[in-house]
């Protein structure tokens, strides 16, 4: 058995044609695939959004940008995950950043108990450093993560989307070998620097695109039709 971990938005969502031709590959590839959501929303959101569209059944979803894990549909959370987190203090992070005038909070359903997201315009990798030396000279121990030049997400040291795919790929026995990751933006980054087969596609951020190695496949197809053509290029050279 093998593994597709794909994100949602921008990656699967988009194009609503192509997200069905994927429905029907997946359906054709179920005896050899699990399938897995990697999203920055919530759990309970990535389930309205399969219930609203042609978003095949996962097999678990990994959501809040790698902060929570549970298989689906039983939505049965993989809590040795979160124990990880002990120890972690978002409300006191929150009132810390929320003085900055360039950081605009994000709506309380975007916040959980990991995940502290605010919306902030062309940040520079240099700004992101600087806040996570801020919180860490605090004490705190986080990880902040910029998506699409607009979503900054602070998080538990050990979470983001790759080390979620890992404990969950780890959690079933599957070699790293044999774990497919899709993405579209910045909060995907971190799947990309596993051991795992990478798939970019065509509708990428730059922050993805400028990404080159050989463990990653940059589709020339978007959305959907870009996973479906990167893993065809992966299982076709098996
Ligand atoms: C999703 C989440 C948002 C987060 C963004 C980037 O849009 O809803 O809270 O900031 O992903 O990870």
């Amino acid at each position: 058995m093998k593994l597709l971990i794909s994100n949602v938005d921008g990656t699967l969502l988009g194009d609503d044609g192509a997200l069905h031709r994927f429905a029907d590959w997946i359906a054709s590839h179920r005896d050899q695939l699990r399938l897995i959501y990697n999203s920055g929303r919530t759990y309970d959101s990535i389930c309205r959004s399969i219930h609203e569209t042609a978003l095949p059944d996962p097999d678990a979803i990994i959501s809040s940008v790698g902060t929570d894990v549970r298989l689906y549909p039983s939505s049965e959370r993989l809590d040795t995950w979160q124990r990880r987190f002990r120890g972690w203090n978002g409300g006191t992070i929150q009132s810390l950043l929320d003085q900055r005038q360039e950081l605009v909070l994000q709506p309380p359903d975007q916040q959980t108990p990991w995940k502290v997201s605010f919306y902030a315009r062309s940040l520079s990798d240099q700004y992101r450093n600087d806040l996570k030396a801020y919180l860490t000279g605090l004490g705190f121990r986080v990880n902040v993560i910029y998506s699409s030049n607009r979503d900054l997400d602070v998080v538990p040291a050990e979470a983001d989307k790759g080390t979620a795919s890992s404990f969950l790929a780890q959690h079933w026995n599957i070699p790293p070998g044999d774990v497919f990751v899709c993405g579209d933006s910045g909060n995907d980054l971190s799947m990309f620097r596993c051991r795992f087969r990478g798939i970019v596609v065509a509708n990428a951020h730059p922050e993805l695109k400028s990404l080159i190695n050989g463990q990653i496949y940059h589709a020339s197809s978007m959305f959907a039709d870009g996973v479906i053509e990167g893993m065809e290029h992966w299982l076709g050279q098996e």
